[in-house]
């Protein structure tokens, strides 16, 4: 079993497997499966991803009972108006046949409707119906205005985080505000593996370049969410227990930080 987190009244696994762009059943079968044997319980899937029925049927499958899973969706864009929120909310828990996610986020700082959506999700979080909300892709100035008109503050922040786009400012002010951050694309899409430094230090620790790239992510305070349809990397993706990376590491890993992104850039998102 990995280790978990404390997020509000409950708990979150600290490694999550990412689904996006996993969209063929045979596929998402085979790479659920490899990854709840490999010991993953926490599934990250979202509207958008179009594969939220096909998750549902698979960990129905599975001999675990529900509260031994640990599953966030996120309202996709096009369904951030008020009453769409819900609607669209209440069909993710249909594909998903449970009763209530884990986690539920909004998936982008959406201009002009992202407050309504926030006050949705408030009252889903009141219903029970979630037992975290959260937000992704929210840059400090997002999460700073939402501090204003929220009632409850966001449990997690989930951005695209890697050791090419470190984001300092951003993890700290998500520490101060007790804002859990997730990683997506925590292997920075498989872009930058080949590294001479992640070489060397992979060497070192006996481990691959994906497990520094994932054990980077948890020693700066993040859970990674990394997305692998092939068994020996799920495998391999969540073995980042059983060793550290020293500081003076840690230290020539920052010097990889080159703001690099590999999907949406918020920062601009008025
Ligand atoms: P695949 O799904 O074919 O195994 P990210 O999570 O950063 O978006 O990265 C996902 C990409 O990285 C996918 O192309 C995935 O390929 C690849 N990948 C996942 N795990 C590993 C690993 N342990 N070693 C090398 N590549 C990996």
């Amino acid at each position: 079993m990995i280790p978990s987190s404390k997020l509000g009244t409950h708990t979150i696994p600290q490694v999550g497997f990412g689904l996006w762009q996993v969209k063929d059943q045979t596929d998402l079968d085979r790479s659920v499966i490899a990854a709840l044997d490999a010991g993953y319980r926490h599934f990250d899937t979202a509207q958008i991803y179009g594969n939220e029925a096909m998750l549902g049927t698979v960990l129905q499958k599975a001999d675990l009972t529900r509260d031994e899973l640990f599953i966030t969706t996120k309202i996709s864009v096009q369904n951030f108006r008020k009453p769409t929120v819900r609607k669209s909310f209440e069909q993710s828990l249909i594909n998903l046949q449970t009763e209530y996610v884990d986690l539920l986020l909004l998936h982008f700082p959406v201009t002009g409707l992202r407050k309504g959506a926030w006050q949705v999700l408030e009252s889903i979080l009141a219903d029970g119906q979630a037992r975290s909300i959260g937000v992704s892709n929210y840059t400090v100035r997002h999460l700073k205005q939402l501090k204003k008109y929220a009632t409850v503050m966001p449990a997690v922040n989930q951005v695209e985080l890697h050791v090419y786009l470190q984001q300092p400012e951003l993890l700290e002010y998500c520490k101060q505000e007790g804002i859990v951050v997730e990683a997506y694309s925590p292997l920075a899409h498989g872009k930058g593996l080949d590294d001479e430094t992640l070489a060397k230090l992979a060497k070192k620790y006996s481990k691959t370049p994906a497990q520094i790239m994932l054990r980077w992510c948890l020693q700066v305070g993040a859970i990674p969410l990394p997305k692998s349809v092939t068994p020996e990397r799920i495998v391999q993706n969540i073995d980042i227990f059983d060793f550290k990376l020293s500081a003076a590491d840690m230290t020539t890993l920052s010097s990889l930080d080159k703001n690099m992104r590999t999907c949406w850039d918020p920062t601009r998102v008025p």
